[in-house]
């Protein structure tokens, strides 16, 4: 692996993996980010790593779904991997808008498939980042293994398992070697505050109401994206080709709890006298249609033969996170106001 193309590395976890590739996981080639900057995609998360590594890391901004647009990356950067995060990700928006979805989750995954397989030998991976969420929904009891059946609840999660399925047909029909991880909710740094964790740590510090959905009872099982980028990585080097990684925090937590354990980390460290304890902010609001109840990941398979372990407990990665937004407000303010989308806008002429 020398020239690796990362598709969606402006957003969430596409650029925590950028900066892990280069600044922690010792990799020593050329990284080479394409993402269309989408309202989740915000080439500012990486800025420092633009200006650290210069002749190591190129973006691109272009869809995936543009065929001539990619072959011309593979091209130009004589690209030998592929670590694929481009997607559409947020469920509310798919139950509301899934045009989008099917679009850049399927055909955009298609495209990138088609474009790795015209690479023939020169291609040594491609690698494809999705979700727990093909699962489906757990009751109260069990897990997701590599071999429970798809059952998508969403238009976003089933956009998500079409392409896995077109990511394994690919393994299997063409030979390309492939990888898949499915991992649970990630959380951390430079998420887009749609998403529950980040939303209700800035609501909570500027007194706003926490809308729950439902009675808040629905558990999701959660790891700091910087444990989920170590996961990939090790994958991609050592994960055995055509292989199916379950990956997560061993982390289960009703939505009601999160919500309070984070009204009480913004008072400790946030207290303000006319508010009151920020519990009391809590919204009971109409659940999501088709809300998933469960979810909860066996990631035994990735721990037993990569030796993958999480490194952040929920109470060390929330505080990290809580941190996080509270101290970058800037970057907090330009993506709700929309204000890069400006700076995007006179920088690329769209
Ligand atoms: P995100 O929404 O924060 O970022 C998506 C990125 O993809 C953005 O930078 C966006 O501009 C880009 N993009 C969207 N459409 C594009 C297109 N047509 N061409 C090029 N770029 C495009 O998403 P995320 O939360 O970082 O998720 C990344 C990947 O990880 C997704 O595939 C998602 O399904 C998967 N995943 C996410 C989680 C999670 O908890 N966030 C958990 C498991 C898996
Ligand atoms: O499981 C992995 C998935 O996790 C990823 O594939 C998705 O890309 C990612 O968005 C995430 O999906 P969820 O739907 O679980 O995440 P979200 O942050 O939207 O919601 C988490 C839970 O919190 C869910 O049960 C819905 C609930 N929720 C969410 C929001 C935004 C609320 O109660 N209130 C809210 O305002």
């Amino acid at each position: 692996m020398q020239n690796i193309l990362v598709t969606g590395g402006c957003g969430f976890i596409g650029s925590n993996f950028v900066r892990c590739l280069l600044n922690e996981a010792g990799f020593p080639g050329r990284v080479v980010n394409i993402d269309k900057l989408t309202y989740a995609g915000n080439p500012e998360s990486l800025a420092d790593v633009e200006q650290q590594h210069p002749d190591r890391y190129t973006f691109v901004h272009a869809d995936i779904c543009d065929r001539e647009a990619v072959r011309d990356v593979f091209r130009r950067f004589a690209i030998d991997t592929v670590c694929h995060f481009a997607a559409e990700s947020h469920v509310d928006r798919s139950i509301v808008a899934p045009d989008a979805f099917i679009r850049t989750n399927v055909e955009g995954t298609f495209i990138l498939l088609e474009t790795a397989r015209e690479q023939g030998g020169r291609l040594t991976l491609f690698h494809h980042v999705s979700t727990d969420e093909v699962y489906g929904s757990l009751g109260p009891e069990g897990y997701f293994t590599e071999e429970t059946a798809y059952r998508p609840n969403s238009p976003y999660s089933a956009s998500k398992a079409a392409s896995d399925h077109l990511v394994r047909a690919y393994s299997q029909t063409y030979g390309l070697p492939v990888t898949i991880s499915n991992c649970s909710n990630n959380y951390g740094p430079y998420q887009f505050p749609e998403k529950l964790i980040p939303l209700m740590i800035l609501h909570a510090a500027e007194g706003k109401p926490l809308p729950v959905y439902g009675q808040g009872r629905n558990i999701r099982d959660w790891l700091y994206v910087s444990d989920h980028c170590r996961a990939i990585w090790l994958i991609m080097q050592k994960g055995r080709r055509g292989g199916v990684y379950n990956v997560g925090g061993r982390c289960e937590i009703a939505n009601i709890d999160t919500v309070h354990q984070i009204c009480d980390r913004v008072d400790e460290v946030l207290p303000d006298a006319g508010l009151g304890p920020r519990r009391k902010l809590v919204t009971f609001v109409k659940d999501r249609p088709g809300h998933d109840l469960r979810y909860a990941i066996d990631c035994s398979k990735i721990e037993k033969d990569l030796g993958w372990t999480p490194r952040e407990t929920f109470a060390t990665g929330l505080r990290k996170t809580i941190e996080w937004y509270l101290g970058n407000r800037a970057w907090v303010e330009r993506v709700r106001s929309g204000e890069y989308q400006r700076w995007v806008e006179q920088h690329y002429g769209r």
